[in-house]
């Protein structure tokens, strides 16, 4: 007989973004209700960069998460003139957990990423040295590449030679898309791990313009071949520590998404655990989905696996086709769809 409930130890969401102001009182609620721990990025304008900053912003997630007993994770915001000292400081304090990078313009709030690694060495070098991971979107960024072809380049020509100079350096290749990104992350060596979205997995880029063009599908980086969306799924169902999750949940107001020149990203926090649980499921490998969830992210970055547990339930949900807080109105991944899993929250609360 099928499992009717799952019970799990409580998942982290290894890489999402928050935002500030009406719209983190709009979104982080959906987050701070599934996950214990969130990586938050810190691509808000202007950019978490310093001790003080991330700071005041982690108090601001807090005072918007209430009493879920959330955790948010910051990160620090790698510019060509990013501070070392800073950096190392934020680290030892337990302010910054990570760092990320985004090659200059490759996203959303990308305008004051990096134009070269060579400007980033000596923060490498020490991040290197103390342990501290670095987070990589990991696209190239000239025009001259396919937008389909990014991530594959980019191992080739940014993260292949930047692993030579720094070996040792903890490297999460975020929101991986593609065969050739888990091809290369589970033959590199143990620091260096990737995490994997709800929506990479349920959907290639034939969703992008099924019927029309699908705003609210796009993401960067952007949805790929069928051949590489069947790959993720064998990768984050495999039971390989080296990939775990990390939903990219990036809302953006409506009127952003469907627009002539349309915002990337993807609100999936509101249903981010059942999302990831059918695909599980369709891959007869729910006993996987506590390692992937659960287990993995926290060994990578050396912190302790959360002791509380949560349930899903077997049951039809449908999504919303929309959700509404105050001014603020979004669209959130699977609308209108049903899905087969409920989250009903902790086990014993
Ligand atoms: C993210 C955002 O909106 O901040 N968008 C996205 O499509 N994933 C930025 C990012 O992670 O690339
Ligand atoms: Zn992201």
């Amino acid at each position: 007989m099928q499992a009717q409930s799952l019970i799990l130890r409580q998942p982290d969401d290894w890489h999402t973004h928050l935002r500030d102001g009406e719209m983190l009182r709009a979104v982080v609620g959906h987050s701070a209700r599934q996950f214990a721990r969130a990586i938050v990025m810190p691509n808000l304008r202007p950019p978490i960069t310093t001790i003080a900053a991330a700071r005041s912003y982690r108090d601001r997630i807090q005072a918007a998460a209430g009493d879920h007993g959330f955790t948010p994770l910051m990160t620090a915001y790698l510019s060509d003139d990013i501070d070392a000292d800073e950096i190392a400081r934020g680290f030892a304090q337990g302010v910054f957990t990570a760092c990320k990078l985004y090659p200059a313009n490759a996203t959303t709030n990308a305008e004051h990423g990096v134009t070269a690694i060579a400007s980033i060495h000596r923060v490498l070098e020490r991040m290197q040295t103390i342990g501290m991971p670095l987070l990589i979107h990991g696209e190239v960024t000239e025009p001259d590449v396919d937008i389909f072809d990014r991530e594959a380049v980019f191992i080739e020509r940014v993260l292949t030679p930047l692993l030579r100079d720094f070996p040792a350096l903890k490297v999460v290749l975020e929101h991986i898309t593609s065969d050739d990104a888990v091809q290369f992350v589970s033959a590199a060596t143990a620091n260096v791990a990737a995490t994997i979205t709800p929506h990479h997995l349920a959907l290639s880029r034939n969703a992008l313009f099924a019927g029309g063009l699908r705003p609210h599908l796009y993401c960067l980086p952007v949805l790929k071949r069928e051949r590489h969306r069947l790959s993720l799924r064998r990768a984050a169902t495999s039971g390989n520590p080296k990939f775990f999750l990390g939903t990219d949940s990036a809302p953006h107001a409506r009127g952003d998404k469907e627009s002539a020149c349309g915002c990337a990203g993807i609100f999936n926090a509101p249903m981010a655990l059942e999302s990831y649980a059918s695909v599980f499921e369709q891959e007869s490998a729910l006993a996987k989905l506590e390692g992937f969830a659960s287990e993995f992210g926290p060994r990578f970055y050396g912190l302790p696996l959360n002791t509380r547990q949560v349930r899903l339930r077997r049951a039809a949900q449908t999504v919303p086709d929309q959700i509404i807080d105050g001014t603020i109105e979004l669209v959130p991944f699977h609308a209108g769809e049903t899905l087969g899993w409920r989250f009903e929250g902790l086990v014993d609360a």
